[in-house]
């Protein structure tokens, strides 16, 4: 029997509508849109500001794009993954919660965690699915409303974060379009310098947590660039290596949207010209689990069936990982 793979069939999106620009940034904390956009490329971020919304408001209407593109019914989704650190809350998993609001009464479905990678290794979960050739339809949502979890006096992280959501339909493929090859990391050293310090089990919520701020982004921000170029730009690296490519046989790298410098040293390593660079960190910043299918979403006019992608990512945990896909429509 052929193989079965895993091709995206469609792509959805959604970012709320207020936009937080580097000039209000700068009526708040201690900042310049200059510095702002040299330092990230960053000019501004949506915020998802109405009171009661959460991660699945976000998630929602990304997929209903899908199914609208695809004239699907909520009944015909078979899986639905959640790559998101901001959950709607602690239990049960937003995949729930969108289901539900969906009426995707046939879906089973949970949340992974792995912060900026987390659609990348859900992308990659959803793929294996597939493969078993058990499920025809799983959907694989990205989404984080960061300003739920950031401290807007902290000009080291407020100036970076944003909200919104990105969704794809993976499906099977008999003509070996889909992904391809990846290579996954992670490395658990690097909590100490990403995380949230209070809120789980070792330190449950408490009115002390809350006054010392430890509900809010901790980033020790140097050190964590550090390991995100070396680390985005060697796996980039590699997965080129072993499947026999080099930069000019991809048409698109799809990076994490963390810092524009970040996002440069990992073209250059793959000999990429930045016209084959997806990039909308400027007017999104860093969406957390978002950033790859929102670019997809805002590329998905330029794609065309074959195209190769590189995707990659680099996020808390430390996690880290690079896919190559062929572009299934
Ligand atoms: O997405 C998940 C993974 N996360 C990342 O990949 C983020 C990786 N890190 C970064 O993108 C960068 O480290 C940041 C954008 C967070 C910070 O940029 P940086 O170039 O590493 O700045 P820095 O922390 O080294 O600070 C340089 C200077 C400092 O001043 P002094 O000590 O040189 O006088 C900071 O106090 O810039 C100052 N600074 C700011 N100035 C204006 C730090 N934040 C700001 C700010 N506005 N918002």
């Amino acid at each position: 029997m052929q193989k079965i793979t895993a091709a995206i069939t469609a792509v959805g999106g959604y970012v709320p509508e207020y936009k937080l620009t580097n000039k209000i940034l700068e009526t708040m904390v201690d900042t310049t849109d200059e510095w702002i956009l040299t330092r990230t490329g960053i000019s501004e971020r949506r915020i998802l500001n109405t009171p009661g919304l959460g991660a699945s408001d976000m998630a929602v209407p990304a997929i209903q794009e899908i199914l609208t593109k695809k004239q699907l019914e909520p009944t015909d989704i078979d899986v639905i993954i959640c790559a998101t650190v901001t959950p709607d809350m602690v239990f049960p998993a937003t995949a729930n919660v969108i289901a539900d609001k969906l009426g995707a009464t046939n879906a089973w479905g949970f949340d992974l965690a792995a912060a900026c990678s987390g659609f990348l290794y859900a992308l990659n979960v959803g793929a294996s699915l597939i493969e078993t050739n058990r499920y025809k339809r799983v959907l694989v949502v990205g989404v984080d409303k960061m300003s739920s979890i950031i401290d807007y006096t902290d000009r080291a992280t407020c100036i970076i974060f944003g909200d919104g959501a990105g969704a794809v339909l993976l499906e099977p493929n008999h003509d070996g379009l889909g992904i391809q090859d990846s290579i996954l990391k992670s490395n658990g050293e690097g909590r100490h310098y990403l995380h949230m310090k209070a809120g789980g089990s070792v330190k449950p919520a408490s009115i002390d947590t809350v006054t010392a701020k430890e509900h809010f982004v901790y980033q020790d921000g140097k050190t964590v660039f550090k390991y995100a170029v070396a680390g985005m730009a060697d796996v980039s690296y590699e997965l080129l290596q072993r499947n026999n490519l080099t930069g000019d046989d991809i048409q698109w790298l799809v990076p994490h949207q963390a810092n524009m410098r970040i996002i440069t040293a990992t073209a250059e390593r793959m000999g990429l010209p930045m016209e084959k660079v997806m990039l909308n960190i400027e007017k999104y910043g860093n969406t957390t689990a978002a950033t790859l299918p929102l670019c997809l979403w805002d590329w998905e006019q330029k794609l065309n069936k074959g195209d190769k992608l590189v995707l990659a990512a680099f996020g808390g945990g430390f996690t880290w990982g690079a896919t190559l896909l062929h572009w299934g429509y």
